[in-house]
């Protein structure tokens, strides 16, 4: 049984290597609405009118950035730490569908298709972060309509907005929410009785060193206000921590600054005395996160 839902209509969306289709609206017209694969393998499931922007999400430049910055290990503690939560949460259960929001180009997600799970839906209102993650998949050979009999970790990509989920209601054991956005009754609503949420965010003393350098006023960031929203609907079980150290060169450190929202706020002559400082020797600063684990209320 198919857990999609037509992003237009509602009805079943039916997935196919080629082209996903709806049962057809529930008007006398009853039409059908299809959604074709791109070739890099992933489907749109974003209607114009959901779109806020021309282009939503994050920008192609960032996108780079941050693929490059992922993709050097740098934030792998944070990977392992999430693999090793979901891995337990997972033990001795069958058929999980979880998914993945705003995952970006999908450096975690490939990472969690690969513990325990069935079908990973990797979901974001990106075209552009859509397209690198649907080709590394594909390349892995981890796209859901490439999978073998026996053989897990089926990863469907697909282009859609947090606040309007195209997933029936109480079909998925969990989500992920890393460094996304949260919304709280979206989430409840399509997690199955006793679901869980994991979300990853910087924690207090993230990147000190860096925002030390770029702004005379250092805020903290405010890691748990979100969770009073989160309270009518979620119980918190667990909060884990996750420090490393990062030792950056001037190219590491250009990309960290491009893939986080700081440097947009920064004095320009700050940004380039930090980038300076990294010329002659590597840049030293410490990566601070908290990954909350939280459970659907009954
Ligand atoms: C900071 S990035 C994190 C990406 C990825 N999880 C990672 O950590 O590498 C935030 C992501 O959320 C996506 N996003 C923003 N608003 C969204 C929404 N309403 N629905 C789905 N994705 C959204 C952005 O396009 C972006 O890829
Ligand atoms: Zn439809």
């Amino acid at each position: 049984m198919s857990l999609f839902l037509c992003p237009i209509c509602g009805s079943t969306l039916t997935p196919d290597a080629r082209t996903w289709r709806c049962e057809g609206s529930q008007t006398a017209a009853k039409t059908v609405h299809t959604f074709d694969v791109a070739k890099q393998g992933y489907v749109n499931l974003l209607p114009v009118n959901q779109k806020k922007s021309k282009a939503p999400g994050d920008s192609e430049a960032s996108i780079q950035a941050r693929q490059r910055f992922l993709a050097a290990g740098f934030y792998a503690p944070l990977k392992q730490a999430l693999v090793k939560i979901v891995t337990e949460l997972t033990k001795n259960k069958g058929n999980i569908n979880w998914l993945d929001i705003g995952c970006g180009e999908g450096y975690y997600s490939q990472a969690l298709a690969s513990s325990n799970l069935n079908q990973l839906i990797a979901a974001d209102i990106s075209k552009p972060a859509l397209v690198e993650l649907a080709k590394k998949s594909k390349a892995a050979g981890q796209l859901w309509y490439q999978q073998k009999e026996g053989k897990k970790a089926a990863i469907v990509p697909m282009v859609a907005s947090a606040a309007h989920l195209p997933i029936k209601t109480n079909s998925l054991f969990g989500i992920s929410s890393i460094f996304s956005p949260i919304l709280p009754k979206p989430f409840f609503e399509v997690l199955e009785s006793g679901g869980y949420l994991l979300i990853a965010k910087p924690d207090q003393g993230h990147l000190a060193s860096v925002r030390q350098a770029l702004f005379d006023d250092v805020r903290e960031h405010d890691s748990d206000k979100f969770l009073q929203e989160l309270a009518p609907y979620f119980e918190l079980i667990d909060r884990v921590e996750v420090e490393t150290t990062l030792n950056l060169s001037q190219n590491e450190l250009t990309d960290l600054l491009t893939m986080t929202p700081y440097s947009y706020r920064a004095k320009l002559a700050n940004r380039e005395a930090l980038l300076n400082s990294a010329l002659k020797s590597s840049f030293k600063t410490q990566a601070r996160f908290v990954i909350f684990v939280l459970q659907k209320r009954t």
